[in-house]
C-alpha cells in the first residue's frame, strides 16, 4: 500500500506530555519505514526566539502583540518547514499548530474561535489529523509542580483552566481526544496505529 505524506498535530495544555509523546510517536514510525519529520511551535526563527522571551517574561507582549508574533513565526513554520518537508514526501508529527494560539492566547471562549478563524483566513494548512492529549487543569497543575523547573508565564492554574475551556470550545469535530493520564506507551501505540491507518487512505 502506498503510503502518502500527511500532517499530524498533537495539542494539549502544559504538562500533557505532547512533546514527549509525539517524539516517540515520531520515532516509532522511523523505525517502520514511515518518513516523517518530527516539528514544534514555536520554532527557532526570529520571531520563535522572541517568543521564549516572552513566555519566560523576560518581554513583555500584549495579547495582540502575541497573536501577530505567533502568527509570523507559523508563516515561517509553514513556508520554510511544513510545506517543503510534506512536498518532499515526508510527513510532519507537529507539536502544537494554530489551536495553541487560539487556546492561548484567547481570552475566553469567542475571541478563541476569532484567533482560530484569522489563522485560517491566511491560508494554513489543515492538519490529517489532531490528537489532544487530554488532561485536566487539576492534574496538569499537580505534573507541573512535582516537575519543578523554571515559571513561565501561562503557569497559573488559573491560566491552564482558562486555556482547557478554549481548547474544548475550538478544536475540531474531528479531533482524536486521547487519555493524557494513561500509560505513556499505551498512547505513543495508539496514535501510531491511528496515524497508520490515516496514511493507508
Ligand atoms: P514549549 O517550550 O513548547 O512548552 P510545552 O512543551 O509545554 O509545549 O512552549 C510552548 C509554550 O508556548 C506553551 O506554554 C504554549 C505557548 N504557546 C502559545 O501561547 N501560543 C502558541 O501559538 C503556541 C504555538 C505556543
Amino acid at each position: 500500500m502506498p503510503y502518502n505524506s500527511q500532517f499530524f498535530v498533537f495539542e494539549g495544555i502544559d504538562g500533557s506530555g505532547k512533546t514527549t509523546v509525539s517524539r516517540l510517536v515520531s520515532e516509532a514510525l522511523l523505525t517502520k519505514s514511515i518518513p516523517n519529520l518530527w516539528h514544534r511551535e514555536p520554532t527557532d526563527s526570529v520571531y520563535g526566539k522572541k517568543i521564549r522571551e516572552f513566555l519566560q517574561g523576560k518581554l513583555k507582549l500584549t495579547k495582540e502583540e502575541q497573536i501577530e508574533t505567533f502568527i509570523a513565526d507559523r508563516e515561517y513554520s509553514v513556508n520554510e518547514i511544513i510545506l517543503p518537508t510534506l512536498k518532499g514526501g515526508k510527513s510532519i508529527i507537529q507539536d502544537r499548530y494554530y489551536f495553541s494560539t487560539a487556546a492561548y492566547q484567547g481570552r475566553d471562549e469567542e475571541h478563541a474561535a476569532e484567533i482560530l478563524y484569522k489563522n485560517e483566513d491566511k491560508g494554513f494548512p489543515e492538519p490529517n489529523r489532531v490528537y489532544f492529549l487530554d488532561l485536566s487543569p487539576e492534574e496538569s497543575a499537580d505534573r507541573r509542580k512535582s516537575r519543578g523547573g523554571r515559571e513561565e508565564v501561562f503557569d497559573e492554574d488559573s491560566e491552564q483552566e482558562r486555556i482547557y475551556q478554549n481548547y474544548l470550545a475550538i478544536l475540531p469535530e474531528s479531533t482524536i481526544f486521547v487519555d493524557a493520564t494513561a500509560e505513556l506507551e499505551e498512547v505513543v501505540a495508539f496514535c501510531v496505529e491511528d496515524i497508520l491507518k490515516s496514511l493507508e487512505t
